[in-house]
């Protein structure tokens, strides 16, 4: 990464690198996504992920993912009677969230110098591969994610944490690109994500709407790499274009930062978090 790259991260929160994943990477995470695809019977479980009322939506499949593969359906993949709208390649809202350790296809492509490269120069220390997720933004039905910093959810302390999201189609307003608001990684914490004896809940730590009309929206195309400060407010709007979006996310954390055993993603005792 060049200085000016990392200016730009330290001062709005997020950098783009331009065609960063050529195009047989691309391509062969975009195959080996379709193949998983193919293989999972939906008739095992039907599990839904929506931001839009979390708490209530969340259930034990999406909560003991974090060592495992796992597939979650758009909101709107469904009639009123249940049935698909769309085959089930064109219902998947996104696989989660250990493909990095579980497949070898994900883990080649994680575990590459390149990105250990890119974590180490904005500063992770021995980086750790937390999550992973392969994003489908399904034409048609392609669901909202409601603005969100990273830290609600995969929180650590200190905060070390750097989300990368690898566009592996081009992305853009029409088809549910990545907005964020430039330097909105300085105004602190609002929220942590946290188990409880209840359930899953939200500790509000600051009431205050995310001003989103400061939003930019980061239209890249493929092969992109958008690095994003835990701290970023960002989001992304429904997909009602013709044309999905797909995209490969990571999250590298710091091995020297308190990883907490309320956040909700948690690894079984044999399946430690590894570095590259
Ligand atoms: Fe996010």
């Amino acid at each position: 990464m060049f200085q000016r790259e990392l200016d730009n991260y330290r001062d709005n929160g997020f950098v783009v690198l331009e065609g960063f994943v050529d195009e047989g990477d691309c391509a062969q995470l975009r195959v080996r996504a379709a193949e998983m695809v193919q293989k999972f019977d939906p008739a095992e479980v039907v599990s839904i992920f929506s931001t839009n009322e979390q708490n209530r939506t969340t259930d034990d499949y999406f909560l003991t993912s974090g060592d495992k593969i796992r597939f979650f359906f758009e909101e709107n993949a469904f009639n009123v009677d249940g049935t698909l709208k769309y085959e089930k390649e064109k219902s998947i809202n996104k696989i989660g969230h250990a493909l990095h350790d579980l497949d070898p296809i994900f883990e080649r492509f994680s575990r590459s110098e390149k990105i250990k490269d890119v974590a180490t120069a904005i500063g992770i220390t021995n980086p750790l591969l937390l999550q992973s997720m392969y994003i489908f933004k399904q034409p048609n039905i392609g669901g909202e994610v409601t603005c969100h910093q990273d830290s609600t959810f995969l929180y650590t302390d200190p905060i070390d944490i750097v989300g990368l999201w690898f566009a592996l189609e081009d992305a853009t307003i029409e088809n549910g690109c990545l907005w964020a608001i430039p330097g909105g990684h300085r105004s602190g914490l609002k929220s942590r994500w946290v188990r409880s004896n209840e359930g899953m809940k939200f500790d509000i730590f600051d009431n205050k709407p995310w001003p989103e009309d400061q939003l930019v929206p980061l239209e890249v195309s493929k092969g992109s790499l958008i690095l994003l400060h835990g701290l970023l407010p960002h989001r992304s709007f429904e997909n009602r274009s013709p044309r999905s979006r797909h995209a490969y996310t990571l999250h590298l954390i710091s091995a020297g930062a308190n990883y907490p055993a309320d956040n909700w993603l948690q690894r079984s005792k044999t399946m430690p978090l590894r570095g590259f």
